[in-house]
């Protein structure tokens, strides 16, 4: 299976400016390691998820990865004031959206049914769907349980037939962003587990085929270990995205250069 890379800037950088610079940056470096024949085309598929504002400008310099956003609203059109639809991602060029990240199930209070709704119209409307996963506190809870919750409500009376375009990103909240990662073998018992959970949602071949990324914490130096770890599809990278040299380690390690 091809791995997975989604750079989420998530609000960054300040301006317009910067984000178009960043985005040429990066289409650089993977120009580079494409240059040795080793880049996107066979081994890993790049998604740059930039703020919504700059969706357009950024997609227009992307060659090598595509567009993504790090979210969506449930309706089409109406009356709601400051949301953005799937239609209006669609008519920009984004092909991937991150739904359920842990940062607005927190200050965005976002529930499991609003989250459900998104990833219902987002599948209907061709995205690719980026859930994402994760327990606050391995101590503290029962973190299987909570995970296995989050699924079952997020993709609730979804059809299976959406399955293909179903991606899970396994980000343990306690991990984002602090420089604590997850440990291999506890990460290959997690995947392992979703995997069991996708089973009883999408059956057989979905538990197998949805690829599951890992993230929280990922730079340069680690993303090799996650990349090794069985059933590991990718990685869904915050900070790191953000410093092309990062980036380019870390695209580094999925292309094997
Ligand atoms: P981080 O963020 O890489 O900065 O930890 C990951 C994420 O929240 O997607």
């Amino acid at each position: 299976m091809r791995k997975i890379i989604i750079a989420n800037w998530k609000l960054n950088p300040a301006t317009l400016a910067a984000a178009q610079l960043l985005a040429r940056r990066i289409e650089k470096v993977l120009a580079l390691i494409s240059s040795k024949r080793l880049g996107r085309s066979k081994k890993a598929e790049m998604v740059i998820a930039p703020p919504f504002p700059f969706l357009l400008e950024v997609g227009r310099i992307l060659r090598r990865s595509s567009l993504g956003a790090q979210d969506v609203f449930w309706e089409e059109k109406g009356a709601y004031t400051g949301a953005v639809s799937p239609l209006m991602l669609r008519s920009l060029g984004v092909r991937y959206v991150i739904v359920g990240h842990s940062e607005r199930r927190d200050f965005a209070h976002e529930t499991d049914a609003e989250i459900n709704g998104k990833i219902r119209s987002a599948l209907a409307k061709g995205f690719f769907v980026v859930l994402c996963v994760g327990e606050k506190d391995r101590k503290k809870e029962n973190f299987e349980r909570f995970v296995k919750q989050e699924l079952l409500l997020d993709f609730q009376g979804i059809p299976k037939k959406y399955s293909k375009k179903i991606i899970i990103a396994y980000e343990p909240i306690w991990a984002i962003g602090t420089g604590k990662t997850v440990r291999s073998s506890d990460l290959y018992e997690m995947v392992m587990y979703i995997r069991r959970v996708l089973f009883d949602i999408f059956g057989k071949k979905a538990a197998h085929s949805i690829p599951v990324l890992y993230g929280g914490s990922v730079n340069a130096k680690n993303a090799n270990i996650f990349l090794e770890v069985d059933g590991v599809n990718g990685l869904l990278v915050g900070g790191a995205s953000l410093d092309p040299e990062e980036f380019l380690g870390i695209v580094k390690s999925v292309s094997g250069v």
